[in-house]
């Protein structure tokens, strides 16, 4: 039995909380490694439908344990606020199935002012964040002065290092004109839900360990997509987390040979939400068509995804930057009624071939997508559990994809819903 990392391979939303719902049947610990509630990750169960931010998607089962690493940014509100919601679906949340690492880094209300203030100055050159305060709290983690879960034990110890971050943040709000963020309303604020939080707090790189000992199977749970990664992916339009698999070691402190096989969330076309280069974007019909039929609006922010062909170049390029081992393909149903459906398989930039993405986001923003035509099928796959019942014309796309991106395709999603799942090669046991 292996663990297994989940990733999207594209620029998020990809369908990693079904995908990691349906796989945690399998699983006994599910983790959460990078980003915030910045990650919108949609479960539908039998009809009734989970938004998940903060909380693994493992959450819903209640057998399962589910553990936030030391690489996630928790809003403590926000997580007692999901808590609650989830609470009122009769998912129950306690300290025998969610664990908090105690290393984990805060997100403030200054760091969300912080995000706020930037891309409202940012005028053309704004990223489209979520407005969670993502960036900046990842920034002051690398910056020596965040404060951290355990840091909400003594009041002491909270008082210096709030006094430190202040001293950061309003240095830089009183040169952009913004008002001083007040110290001591925050700390009494803290303070307040520190109990709260702290009861799930622990070393997690202990309780990994354990759970190893123990032949535990172990899920890890990405959150955005490979091109949002901060290294490799299309930056500055990125997030501010290496969202690639190896970080589901040192998110969560275990070693990369905990990792045995790295599953890639793909969607059978491409979308994108906020700024940024997107080459095979559509801005017609039929990009209206993806969106209305695939649902494409955020779950965070609620804004219109935009929609495209699906970029073999790209997916390509991802699959050997994560390492990706196999990919389960997903949304293959909002593909149904188009007659003909395009996949991107190079560029070209000033009128040479290229085979992958250039780095350079003026470059990005000037290729241009070469296509490969496939005919529709035209029927309905939705809620197809069998592979051999997909129309002729489904397979062949779904093989031309396999082919060119080099990796196998190890399932087919055909609905929202857990079970309309086809599995080709199950991650746990290859
Ligand atoms: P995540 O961020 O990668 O977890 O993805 P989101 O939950 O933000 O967005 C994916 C959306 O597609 C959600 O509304 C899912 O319910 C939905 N979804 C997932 N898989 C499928 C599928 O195979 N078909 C359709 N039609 N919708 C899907
Ligand atoms: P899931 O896990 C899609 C995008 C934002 C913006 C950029 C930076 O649901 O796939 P940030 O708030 O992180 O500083 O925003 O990243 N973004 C996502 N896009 N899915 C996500 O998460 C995203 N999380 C961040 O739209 O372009
Ligand atoms: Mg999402």
């Amino acid at each position: 039995m292996k663990n297994v990392v989940v990733v999207g391979s594209q620029w998020g939303d990809e369908g990693k909380g079904k995908i990691v719902d349906w796989l945690s049947e399998q699983a006994d610990v599910i983790i959460r490694f990078q980003g915030g509630h910045n990650a919108g990750h949609t479960l539908v169960i039998n009809g009734e439908t989970y938004k998940l931010r903060l909380l693994p998607s493992g959450i819903v089962r209640k057998e399962k344990v589910s553990i936030i690493g030391n690489g996630v940014v928790i809003d403590p509100w926000a997580l007692l606020d999901e808590i609650k919601e989830i609470e009122s679906k009769n998912i129950s949340v306690g300290v025998d199935n969610l664990i908090i690492s105690e290393s984990a880094n805060l997100i403030l209300p200054f760091h969300k002012e912080m995000d706020e203030i930037r891309e409202d100055t940012a005028g053309k050159s704004k990223i489209g964040t979520t407005r969670r305060g993502i960036g900046p709290a990842y920034e002051d983690k690398v910056g020596r002065r965040s404060i951290r879960v355990m840091d909400l034990r003594s009041e002491k110890n909270l008082d210096q290092r709030l006094d430190s971050v202040l001293i950061h943040h309003n240095s830089i709000r009183k040169g952009l004109g913004k008002k001083i963020f007040e110290k001591e309303k925050l700390k009494k604020d803290l303070l307040k839900i520190a109990p709260e939080i702290l009861k799930f707090s622990q070393p997690v790189w202990l309780k990994i360990d354990q759970f190893k000992r123990q032949k535990k199977k172990i899920l890890f749970e990405g959150a955005q997509g490979i091109l949002l990664d901060v290294d490799h992916g299309t930056y500055p339009y990125v997030t501010s987390s290496n969202t690639v698999a190896s970080s589901a070691a040192t998110g969560t402190g275990c070693g990369v040979d905990s990792i045995q096989y790295v599953l890639g969330i793909t969607k059978a076309y491409t979308t994108r939400v906020g700024e940024g280069p997107f080459p095979t974007e559509l801005k017609n019909n039929i990009g209206e068509l993806l969106g209305m039929k695939g649902k494409e609006f955020g779950t965070v922010t609620s804004r219109k995804r935009r929609c495209g062909w699906f970029d073999g170049v790209l997916v390509r390029q991802t699959i050997k930057i994560s390492g990706i081992n196999g990919i389960a393909l997903t949304k293959l149903d909002v593909l149904d009624d188009l007659d003909e459906i395009n996949m991107c398989v190079e560029y070209r930039l000033d009128g040479k071939k290229i085979d992958y993405l250039p780095a350079s986001v003026e470059d990005q923003l000037k290729i241009e997508p070469v296509y490969k035509s496939f005919p529709g099928w035209k029927k309905n796959t939705s809620g197809i559990k069998n592979i051999k019942e997909l129309p002729d014309e489904a397979k062949n796309y779904i093989y031309a994809i396999e082919d060119f991106i080099g990796a196998k395709i190890a399932s087919i999603s055909t609905s929202p819903e857990r079970e309309d799942t086809i599995l080709i090669e199950n991650p746990f046991k290859t």
